[in-house]
């Protein structure tokens, strides 16, 4: 079940969705969405014209949703069926593969990773995934998107959805690091049911958000060259204010694996 309320709280998300349907279009060929969730980004990047895609995240439930999410639509479901979207199950920090994409992507991942180790672990694997002339983009929270304060708990938002109200409640705690912000949050979604029924689901997660200087000293630790860092899905540059960190980055030129 909260894969499926994940579909309704990440589905109001669009606005980055141009941004990838961009990236696609600069970026033909194939492209692998690493941490690909509910699929979220699959049409946009096929509406860029990209030739195949491949979708990789570490939950079971999400993968099924995304299944779910391309029998719905037709240029999504025409694709699968043409063998052109594949899905899979598994942990970026260890994705190996044979073939190589001219676009990879970790959109809203190193958050859910447990700090830079195992950010440079993902990094790695992105980057032996890549073509020659490929590039990585990496979209994490930005320091204007992240949350300047503890939280008690709160309602965070309230949506109706197919005759059910789902109300989410979380509690936040977050504590400066060295490496960024660490974030722990509780989380309680009630499922309110037609018949008055409510189901409650409690749920406790970390985060971890790297200060841009610290994804960007990984992505070189990963050999890997920043060619961009912007502030926004509209390319604005990065501040202080910035909600998003974006950084695209390309192997460096002496990376032995893509030659
Ligand atoms: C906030 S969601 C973003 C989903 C998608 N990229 C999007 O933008 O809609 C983070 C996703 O990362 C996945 N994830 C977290 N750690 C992972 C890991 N080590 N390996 C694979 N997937 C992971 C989660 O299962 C979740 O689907």
């Amino acid at each position: 079940m909260l894969a499926e309320i994940y579909d309704v709280e990440h589905d109001q998300i669009d606005e980055d969705l141009p941004f990838y349907r961009e990236m696609s279009r600069r970026h033909p060929g194939a492209a692998i969405d690493l941490g690909c969730g509910s699929g979220r980004l699959f049409e946009p990047l096929l509406g860029g014209g990209a030739t195949r895609i491949v979708g990789i995240d570490g939950s079971p439930s999400l993968v099924k949703r995304a299944e779910m999410r391309i029998a719905a639509h037709e240029s999504l479901s025409t694709a699968m069926t043409e063998g052109r979207i594949e899905l899979a199950v598994g942990d970026v920090r260890r994705v190996r593969r044979s073939d190589r994409f001219p676009l990879a992507i970790l959109a809203g991942v190193v958050a859910h990773l447990e700090g830079p180790e195992d950010a440079l672990r993902a990094l790695l694997a992105a980057r032996r995934l890549l073509a020659r002339d490929g590039v990585l983009v990496i979209d994490t929270l930005g320091p204007g998107g992240l949350p300047p304060h503890d939280l008690p708990l709160s309602v965070d938002w309230e949506r109706s959805d197919d005759g059910r109200r789902i109300v989410r409640r979380s509690r936040l705690e977050r504590r400066e690091a060295p490496e960024g912000l660490r974030v722990s949050y509780a989380t309680l979604t009630d499922v309110v049911r037609p018949d008055g029924t409510i189901a409650r689901l409690p749920a406790s997660f970390r985060l971890w958000y790297p200060s841009p200087a610290v994804l960007v000293a990984l992505a070189a630790e990963a050999e890997l060259a920043v060619e961009s860092v912007f502030g926004s899905h509209d390319l604005e540059p990065l501040d202080e204010d910035s909600e998003r960190c974006i950084v695209v980055a390309r192997p460096t030129a002496t990376d032995p694996v893509t030659g």
